[in-house]
Protein backbone atom coordinates (compact mmCIF):
# COMPACT_ATOMS: atom_id res chain seq x y z
CA UNK A 1 0.00 0.00 0.00
CA UNK A 2 1.06 3.13 -0.75
CA UNK A 3 0.49 6.57 1.56
CA UNK A 4 -0.68 9.21 -0.86
CA UNK A 5 -1.16 13.20 0.27
CA UNK A 6 -3.32 15.51 -1.70
CA UNK A 7 -2.54 19.46 -1.24
CA UNK A 8 -5.62 21.59 -1.08
CA UNK A 9 -5.48 24.78 -3.79
CA UNK A 10 -5.02 27.85 -1.59
CA UNK A 11 -7.89 29.09 -3.65
CA UNK A 12 -10.13 25.99 -2.28
CA UNK A 13 -9.22 27.20 1.21
CA UNK A 14 -10.11 30.69 0.49
CA UNK A 15 -13.18 29.76 -1.37
CA UNK A 16 -14.57 27.33 1.53
CA UNK A 17 -12.64 28.73 4.48
CA UNK A 18 -12.84 25.89 7.09
CA UNK A 19 -14.33 23.29 4.84
CA UNK A 20 -12.10 22.69 2.08
CA UNK A 21 -10.55 19.41 3.72
CA UNK A 22 -13.92 18.22 4.63
CA UNK A 23 -14.96 19.01 1.17
CA UNK A 24 -12.21 17.26 -0.63
CA UNK A 25 -12.65 14.27 1.77
CA UNK A 26 -16.49 13.95 1.00
CA UNK A 27 -15.61 14.43 -2.78
CA UNK A 28 -12.72 11.50 -2.70
CA UNK A 29 -14.98 8.76 -0.71
CA UNK A 30 -17.23 9.38 -3.26
CA UNK A 31 -15.02 8.75 -6.74
CA UNK A 32 -13.68 6.27 -4.60
CA UNK A 33 -16.97 3.94 -3.94
CA UNK A 34 -18.22 5.13 -6.89
CA UNK A 35 -15.24 4.87 -9.73
CA UNK A 36 -12.13 3.79 -7.92
CA UNK A 37 -13.45 0.51 -6.84
CA UNK A 38 -13.13 1.20 -3.32
CA UNK A 39 -9.65 1.32 -3.57
CA UNK A 40 -8.60 4.55 -1.68
CA UNK A 41 -9.20 4.52 2.06
CA UNK A 42 -7.64 5.75 5.06
CA UNK A 43 -8.99 9.22 4.08
CA UNK A 44 -8.20 12.01 6.47
CA UNK A 45 -6.82 15.33 6.70
CA UNK A 46 -2.70 15.60 7.63
CA UNK A 47 -1.18 18.75 8.83
CA UNK A 48 2.57 18.56 6.95
CA UNK A 49 4.67 21.73 8.03
CA UNK A 50 1.66 23.62 8.71
CA UNK A 51 -0.06 23.27 5.64
CA UNK A 52 -3.34 21.17 5.35
CA UNK A 53 -3.11 18.24 2.86
CA UNK A 54 -6.10 15.60 2.39
CA UNK A 55 -4.26 12.01 2.91
CA UNK A 56 -5.57 8.53 1.83
CA UNK A 57 -4.19 5.07 1.04
CA UNK A 58 -4.27 2.64 -2.45
CA UNK A 59 -2.48 -0.04 -3.76
CA UNK A 60 -0.52 2.18 -6.33
CA UNK A 61 -2.39 4.17 -8.12
CA UNK A 62 -2.54 3.04 -12.11
CA UNK A 63 -2.57 5.91 -14.53
CA UNK A 64 -6.18 5.72 -14.86
CA UNK A 65 -6.99 5.84 -11.49
CA UNK A 66 -4.57 9.02 -11.60
CA UNK A 67 -6.66 10.61 -14.24
CA UNK A 68 -9.88 10.13 -12.21
CA UNK A 69 -7.92 11.58 -9.07
CA UNK A 70 -6.51 14.22 -11.64
CA UNK A 71 -9.87 16.01 -11.66
CA UNK A 72 -10.23 16.04 -7.92
CA UNK A 73 -11.95 19.93 -7.59
CA UNK A 74 -9.92 20.90 -4.81
CA UNK A 75 -6.71 19.31 -6.16
CA UNK A 76 -3.17 21.53 -6.56
CA UNK A 77 -0.79 18.59 -6.47
CA UNK A 78 -0.92 15.23 -4.98
CA UNK A 79 2.41 13.51 -3.64
CA UNK A 80 3.24 9.97 -2.89
CA UNK A 81 4.87 9.54 0.98
CA UNK A 82 7.94 8.18 1.55
CA UNK A 83 8.79 8.23 4.68
CA UNK A 84 9.53 12.22 5.10
CA UNK A 85 10.06 12.43 1.70
CA UNK A 86 7.00 13.62 -1.03
CA UNK A 87 7.65 12.15 -4.51
CA UNK A 88 5.14 14.31 -7.19
CA UNK A 89 2.32 12.50 -8.47
CA UNK A 90 2.41 13.37 -12.27
CA UNK A 91 -1.63 14.87 -12.83
CA UNK A 92 -3.34 14.03 -15.86
CA UNK A 93 -6.33 16.53 -15.95
CA UNK A 94 -9.26 16.53 -18.21
CA UNK A 95 -8.43 20.02 -20.24
CA UNK A 96 -10.14 19.67 -23.89
CA UNK A 97 -9.82 23.79 -23.81
CA UNK A 98 -7.58 25.89 -21.83
CA UNK A 99 -9.08 26.59 -17.87
CA UNK A 100 -9.43 29.97 -18.52
CA UNK A 101 -12.97 29.27 -20.59
CA UNK A 102 -14.48 28.87 -16.94
CA UNK A 103 -12.42 31.40 -14.68
CA UNK A 104 -12.68 34.35 -17.22
CA UNK A 105 -16.52 34.98 -17.04
CA UNK A 106 -17.00 37.12 -13.80
CA UNK A 107 -20.13 38.15 -12.70
CA UNK A 108 -22.51 38.48 -9.48
CA UNK A 109 -24.54 35.26 -9.25
CA UNK A 110 -21.46 32.78 -10.52
CA UNK A 111 -21.36 29.71 -8.83
CA UNK A 112 -17.94 28.94 -7.77
CA UNK A 113 -15.89 27.06 -9.93
CA UNK A 114 -14.60 24.93 -8.10
CA UNK A 115 -17.62 24.18 -6.32
CA UNK A 116 -19.44 23.79 -9.96
CA UNK A 117 -16.59 20.97 -10.28
CA UNK A 118 -17.36 19.07 -7.42
CA UNK A 119 -21.15 19.25 -8.05
CA UNK A 120 -20.74 17.86 -11.63
CA UNK A 121 -18.00 15.31 -10.41
CA UNK A 122 -20.28 13.60 -7.53
CA UNK A 123 -22.92 13.75 -9.71
CA UNK A 124 -21.49 11.92 -12.79
CA UNK A 125 -19.32 9.41 -10.75
CA UNK A 126 -22.72 8.84 -9.12
CA UNK A 127 -24.58 7.90 -12.42
CA UNK A 128 -24.29 4.44 -13.79
CA UNK A 129 -21.43 6.25 -16.70
CA UNK A 130 -19.34 7.07 -13.53
CA UNK A 131 -16.45 4.84 -15.31
CA UNK A 132 -16.94 7.20 -18.26
CA UNK A 133 -16.08 10.50 -16.21
CA UNK A 134 -12.86 11.01 -18.00
CA UNK A 135 -12.88 9.37 -21.29
CA UNK A 136 -16.63 9.70 -22.37
CA UNK A 137 -18.65 12.07 -24.10
CA UNK A 138 -21.62 12.09 -21.74
CA UNK A 139 -23.97 14.46 -21.83
CA UNK A 140 -24.84 17.14 -19.47
CA UNK A 141 -27.72 19.49 -18.92
CA UNK A 142 -27.79 22.13 -16.43
CA UNK A 143 -31.46 23.06 -16.10
CA UNK A 144 -30.56 26.44 -14.07
CA UNK A 145 -27.55 27.10 -16.01
CA UNK A 146 -26.88 31.26 -15.73
CA UNK A 147 -24.10 32.39 -17.37
CA UNK A 148 -22.74 28.45 -17.97
CA UNK A 149 -20.06 27.75 -15.26
CA UNK A 150 -21.44 24.06 -15.61
CA UNK A 151 -21.89 23.88 -19.26
CA UNK A 152 -17.94 25.44 -19.75
CA UNK A 153 -16.70 22.72 -17.06
CA UNK A 154 -18.54 20.01 -18.66
CA UNK A 155 -17.15 20.90 -22.28
CA UNK A 156 -13.10 21.20 -20.59
CA UNK A 157 -14.35 17.53 -19.87
CA UNK A 158 -15.04 17.16 -23.37
CA UNK A 159 -18.92 16.52 -22.75
CA UNK A 160 -22.10 17.53 -24.92
CA UNK A 161 -23.53 20.29 -22.77
CA UNK A 162 -27.29 22.25 -22.74
CA UNK A 163 -28.47 24.07 -20.53
CA UNK A 164 -31.95 26.49 -19.36
CA UNK A 165 -32.24 29.99 -18.07
CA UNK A 166 -34.68 31.85 -17.77
CA UNK A 167 -32.91 35.17 -17.71
CA UNK A 168 -32.83 36.72 -21.21
CA UNK A 169 -29.34 38.68 -20.52
CA UNK A 170 -27.84 35.49 -18.75
CA UNK A 171 -28.77 33.82 -21.90
CA UNK A 172 -27.27 36.53 -24.54
CA UNK A 173 -24.14 36.85 -22.30
CA UNK A 174 -23.34 32.95 -21.92
CA UNK A 175 -23.51 33.24 -26.27
CA UNK A 176 -21.64 36.33 -26.57
CA UNK A 177 -19.08 35.31 -24.25
CA UNK A 178 -18.80 31.67 -25.90
CA UNK A 179 -18.38 33.11 -29.05
CA UNK A 180 -16.11 35.62 -28.16
CA UNK A 181 -13.91 33.21 -26.90
CA UNK A 182 -14.01 30.29 -29.44
CA UNK A 183 -13.23 32.87 -31.89
CA UNK A 184 -10.31 34.72 -30.13
CA UNK A 185 -8.53 31.10 -29.21
CA UNK A 186 -9.07 29.95 -32.96
CA UNK A 187 -11.45 27.12 -32.18
CA UNK A 188 -13.77 25.60 -34.83
CA UNK A 189 -17.33 26.24 -33.58
CA UNK A 190 -20.37 26.95 -35.40
CA UNK A 191 -23.18 28.58 -33.08
CA UNK A 192 -26.66 29.59 -34.07
CA UNK A 193 -28.87 31.63 -31.83
CA UNK A 194 -32.80 31.29 -32.96
CA UNK A 195 -35.96 31.94 -31.77
CA UNK A 196 -38.28 29.01 -31.08
CA UNK A 197 -42.07 29.57 -32.08
CA UNK A 198 -44.79 27.43 -31.25
CA UNK A 199 -47.83 28.51 -33.28
CA UNK A 200 -46.61 31.37 -34.46
CA UNK A 201 -45.92 32.25 -31.18
CA UNK A 202 -42.23 32.88 -29.68
CA UNK A 203 -41.38 30.66 -26.83
CA UNK A 204 -38.40 30.50 -26.35
CA UNK A 205 -34.73 31.63 -28.17
CA UNK A 206 -32.26 29.01 -28.43
CA UNK A 207 -28.44 28.56 -28.50
CA UNK A 208 -27.14 25.76 -30.79
CA UNK A 209 -24.33 24.07 -32.80
CA UNK A 210 -20.93 22.79 -32.01
CA UNK A 211 -17.45 23.34 -31.10
CA UNK A 212 -14.38 20.93 -32.15
CA UNK A 213 -11.76 21.61 -29.13
CA UNK A 214 -8.10 21.94 -30.81
CA UNK A 215 -7.01 18.83 -29.67
CA UNK A 216 -9.44 17.17 -32.80
CA UNK A 217 -10.65 14.46 -30.67
CA UNK A 218 -14.40 14.86 -31.02
CA UNK A 219 -17.04 17.49 -31.81
CA UNK A 220 -19.29 18.97 -28.74
CA UNK A 221 -22.73 19.90 -29.05
CA UNK A 222 -24.05 22.98 -27.45
CA UNK A 223 -27.78 23.14 -26.93
CA UNK A 224 -28.62 26.50 -24.33
CA UNK A 225 -32.20 27.25 -24.07
CA UNK A 226 -33.38 31.15 -23.15
CA UNK A 227 -37.06 29.25 -20.99
CA UNK A 228 -38.80 28.40 -17.62
CA UNK A 229 -36.95 25.47 -16.98
CA UNK A 230 -40.30 24.06 -15.82
CA UNK A 231 -40.52 23.77 -19.88
CA UNK A 232 -37.64 21.47 -20.08
CA UNK A 233 -39.17 18.96 -21.67
CA UNK A 234 -40.99 20.76 -24.00
CA UNK A 235 -36.86 21.36 -25.59
CA UNK A 236 -35.04 18.30 -24.85
CA UNK A 237 -35.96 14.50 -25.79
CA UNK A 238 -36.96 12.33 -22.99
CA UNK A 239 -34.01 10.30 -21.57
CA UNK A 240 -31.63 12.14 -23.52
CA UNK A 241 -29.00 12.93 -20.24
CA UNK A 242 -26.25 11.24 -18.32
CA UNK A 243 -26.11 13.62 -15.32
CA UNK A 244 -28.23 16.85 -14.58
CA UNK A 245 -26.62 19.18 -12.33
CA UNK A 246 -28.01 22.45 -10.97
CA UNK A 247 -27.06 25.33 -8.37
CA UNK A 248 -30.89 26.25 -7.28
CA UNK A 249 -31.58 29.93 -7.17
CA UNK A 250 -30.38 30.96 -3.02
CA UNK A 251 -33.53 32.35 -2.65
CA UNK A 252 -31.26 36.20 -1.48
CA UNK A 253 -31.43 38.73 -4.25
CA UNK A 254 -27.98 39.39 -5.91
CA UNK A 255 -28.81 43.02 -6.72
CA UNK A 256 -32.38 44.77 -7.54
CA UNK A 257 -32.87 43.90 -10.80
CA UNK A 258 -36.59 44.12 -12.34
CA UNK A 259 -36.80 39.82 -12.75
CA UNK A 260 -39.18 38.01 -14.50
CA UNK A 261 -42.27 36.26 -12.48
CA UNK A 262 -41.19 32.83 -13.08
CA UNK A 263 -37.42 34.08 -11.54
CA UNK A 264 -39.39 34.48 -8.07
CA UNK A 265 -40.18 31.34 -7.07
CA UNK A 266 -38.40 30.19 -4.07
CA UNK A 267 -36.04 27.41 -4.31
CA UNK A 268 -38.78 24.48 -3.28
CA UNK A 269 -41.06 25.72 -5.55
CA UNK A 270 -39.01 25.40 -8.48
CA UNK A 271 -37.40 22.23 -7.49
CA UNK A 272 -40.89 20.90 -6.95
CA UNK A 273 -42.30 22.38 -10.27
CA UNK A 274 -39.08 21.63 -12.21
CA UNK A 275 -37.67 18.05 -10.95
CA UNK A 276 -40.41 16.10 -12.65
CA UNK A 277 -39.78 17.10 -15.73
CA UNK A 278 -36.14 17.02 -15.38
CA UNK A 279 -36.31 13.52 -14.14
CA UNK A 280 -37.94 12.29 -17.58
CA UNK A 281 -34.81 14.13 -19.63
CA UNK A 282 -32.37 11.59 -17.35
CA UNK A 283 -31.31 8.39 -19.12
CA UNK A 284 -32.15 5.71 -16.61
CA UNK A 285 -28.94 4.97 -14.43
CA UNK A 286 -28.81 8.84 -14.99
CA UNK A 287 -27.75 11.03 -11.86
CA UNK A 288 -29.49 14.07 -10.64
CA UNK A 289 -27.12 16.72 -8.94
CA UNK A 290 -28.48 19.34 -7.37
CA UNK A 291 -27.12 22.59 -4.67
CA UNK A 292 -29.29 24.82 -3.17
CA UNK A 293 -29.48 27.37 0.28
CA UNK A 294 -30.24 24.91 3.34
CA UNK A 295 -31.20 28.62 4.73
CA UNK A 296 -34.37 28.95 2.59
CA UNK A 297 -35.04 25.15 2.05
CA UNK A 298 -34.49 21.79 4.23
CA UNK A 299 -32.38 19.47 3.37
CA UNK A 300 -35.56 16.76 4.20
CA UNK A 301 -37.49 18.90 2.27
CA UNK A 302 -35.33 19.16 -0.88
CA UNK A 303 -34.94 15.18 -0.93
CA UNK A 304 -38.65 14.73 -0.27
CA UNK A 305 -38.89 16.54 -3.79
CA UNK A 306 -36.08 14.22 -5.72
CA UNK A 307 -37.88 11.46 -4.17
CA UNK A 308 -41.54 11.84 -5.46
CA UNK A 309 -40.32 11.97 -8.97
CA UNK A 310 -39.47 8.63 -8.51
CA UNK A 311 -35.36 9.45 -8.08
CA UNK A 312 -33.25 7.19 -5.37
CA UNK A 313 -31.68 9.82 -3.41
CA UNK A 314 -28.04 9.34 -2.05
CA UNK A 315 -28.14 10.11 1.84
CA UNK A 316 -25.33 7.38 3.08
CA UNK A 317 -21.54 8.05 4.03
CA UNK A 318 -20.12 11.15 2.21
CA UNK A 319 -23.70 12.09 0.27
CA UNK A 320 -24.58 13.82 3.45
CA UNK A 321 -21.20 15.45 4.70
CA UNK A 322 -21.50 18.26 1.66
CA UNK A 323 -23.03 21.14 3.81
CA UNK A 324 -20.94 24.46 4.02
CA UNK A 325 -21.10 27.62 4.68
CA UNK A 326 -20.86 29.96 2.25
CA UNK A 327 -21.89 33.47 3.86
CA UNK A 328 -24.46 34.85 6.32
CA UNK A 329 -26.90 33.83 4.21
CA UNK A 330 -25.98 31.03 2.38
CA UNK A 331 -25.78 27.49 3.68
CA UNK A 332 -24.75 25.70 0.84
CA UNK A 333 -25.26 21.24 0.35
CA UNK A 334 -25.57 18.57 -2.23
CA UNK A 335 -28.15 16.17 -2.82
CA UNK A 336 -27.46 13.71 -5.43
CA UNK A 337 -30.08 11.43 -6.77
CA UNK A 338 -30.27 8.93 -9.38
CA UNK A 339 -32.94 7.08 -11.79
CA UNK A 340 -33.72 3.42 -12.02
C1 LIG B 1 -27.56 30.11 -8.61
S1 LIG B 1 -27.93 30.64 -10.24
C2 LIG B 1 -26.97 29.56 -11.24
C3 LIG B 1 -25.75 30.24 -11.73
C4 LIG B 1 -24.94 29.42 -12.72
N1 LIG B 1 -24.52 28.15 -12.15
C5 LIG B 1 -23.74 30.23 -13.14
O1 LIG B 1 -22.64 30.01 -12.59
O2 LIG B 1 -23.87 31.15 -13.96
C6 LIG B 1 -29.56 30.08 -10.53
C7 LIG B 1 -30.09 30.37 -11.91
O3 LIG B 1 -31.42 29.89 -11.98
C8 LIG B 1 -32.10 30.70 -12.94
N2 LIG B 1 -33.54 30.49 -12.76
C9 LIG B 1 -34.29 30.80 -11.68
N3 LIG B 1 -35.58 30.44 -11.90
C10 LIG B 1 -35.62 29.88 -13.14
C11 LIG B 1 -36.64 29.29 -13.92
N4 LIG B 1 -37.90 29.22 -13.47
N5 LIG B 1 -36.34 28.78 -15.13
C12 LIG B 1 -35.05 28.85 -15.60
N6 LIG B 1 -34.06 29.41 -14.92
C13 LIG B 1 -34.33 29.90 -13.70
C14 LIG B 1 -31.60 32.09 -12.63
O4 LIG B 1 -31.78 32.96 -13.73
C15 LIG B 1 -30.14 31.83 -12.29
O5 LIG B 1 -29.34 32.01 -13.44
Amino acid sequence: MTSYVLLVAPSANRVYADAAVALTLAELEVLSATVLSGRITELAPVRLAGLPYVGFTAPELSAPEIAIISNASSLYALFARDGDLLRPVELAPLAHFDDDLITIPKYAGKTNEQFTKLLLNVTVASSAWGSSLVDGQLKVLDPLCGRGTTLNQALVYGYDVAGVDLDGKDFEAYGSYLRTYLQRKRIKHQLDANPVRRDKRLVARRLAGSITPADGSRTLAVDVVNADTTAATDFFKPETFHAIVADAPYGVAHGSRTVAAGLRRSPLQLLTEAVPGWTRLLRPGGALGISWNTLVARREDAAAVLAAAGLTVLEDGPYGRFRHRVDASITRDILVATRR
